[in-house]
């Protein structure tokens, strides 16, 4: 296996190394080798049905890959328990699938799920950081598109991931929403120094917000690097 060599960063906060998935004949994602360092967000873009959800779903073991493997801080993931890498690897997608309640009670799930009670004051705090200040305890029947992709984002904020994945936060709302919804990632990411997989349609919305772009096609990385190189900005 090819060792990346020449830099003197340190180690990847997430790294894939040829990953791949089929699913019966179909090849979902094939031979993807990428490395994403700590405080860099990684966009990946590409036509629809290129492979870019199959992919962030490998990376936090919703689905298995069939061949290569992930690396989290150089640690191969097969050997930390799924449950404890589903939060250091947190995932929010187009629709936040937020469930019928109280916005309290959504954010408390995933910490209590491990039996940690967030109190009130730690989940006030969660909504200010994601501009909601005074939401917890609206029902989310009553939340805008926005508002709701928020909550969904201090939802997987309150399990303290390392590592963001977002598959398509912005595609559903509108444009208003979609800039503060990038602010938000920005501000969290720098914030935390985070790690961000943000998957996106838009190429405009990949040079405001990432560092680093892939492009997939096919089920296949076919390009990989710098954002300004990958989608010849200016
Ligand atoms: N579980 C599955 N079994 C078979 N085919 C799938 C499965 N999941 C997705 N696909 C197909 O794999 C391709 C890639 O899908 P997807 O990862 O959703 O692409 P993208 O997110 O880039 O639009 C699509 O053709 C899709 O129909
Ligand atoms: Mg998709």
């Amino acid at each position: 296996m090819p060792t990346e060599i020449g830099s003197p960063d340190a180690a990847a906060a997430l790294e894939t190394r040829h990953l791949s998935r089929r699913a019966g004949e179909r090849v979902l994602v094939s031979d993807v080798s990428m490395q994403v360092s700590a405080g860099e967000i990684l966009a990946i873009v590409g036509p629809s049905g290129a492979g870019k959800s199959s992919f962030l779903r490998l990376l936090n073991r919703l689905d298995e890959p069939t061949s290569g493997t992930v690396l989290l801080n150089s640690r191969d993931f097969r050997s930390i328990a799924p449950r404890e890498l589903r939060r250091r690897i947190g995932m929010s997608m187009q629709t936040a699938y937020l469930f019928p309640g109280t916005v309290a009670a959504n954010i408390a799930f995933g910490p209590r799920q491990r039996g940690e009670i967030l109190s009130c004051a730690q989940v006030d705090s969660l909504l200010e950081r994601v501009g909601l200040p005074g939401f917890a305890a609206r029902d989310v029947s009553n939340l805008s598109g926005g508002e709701a992709q928020r909550v969904a984002l201090a939802r997987t904020l309150a399990n303290e991931p390392e590592v963001l994945l977002l598959d398509e936060p912005t595609s559903a709302l509108d444009e208003t929403s979609v800039r503060g919804i990038e602010d938000l990632i920005l501000t969290i990411v720098r914030e935390r120094q985070m790690t961000c997989v943000i998957v996106t349609h838009n190429r405009a919305q990949a040079i405001r917000l990432a560092d680093k772009t892939m492009v997939m096609e096919a089920g296949r990385s076919v390009t990989i690097g710098p954002t300004s190189e990958v989608l010849r900005v200016g």
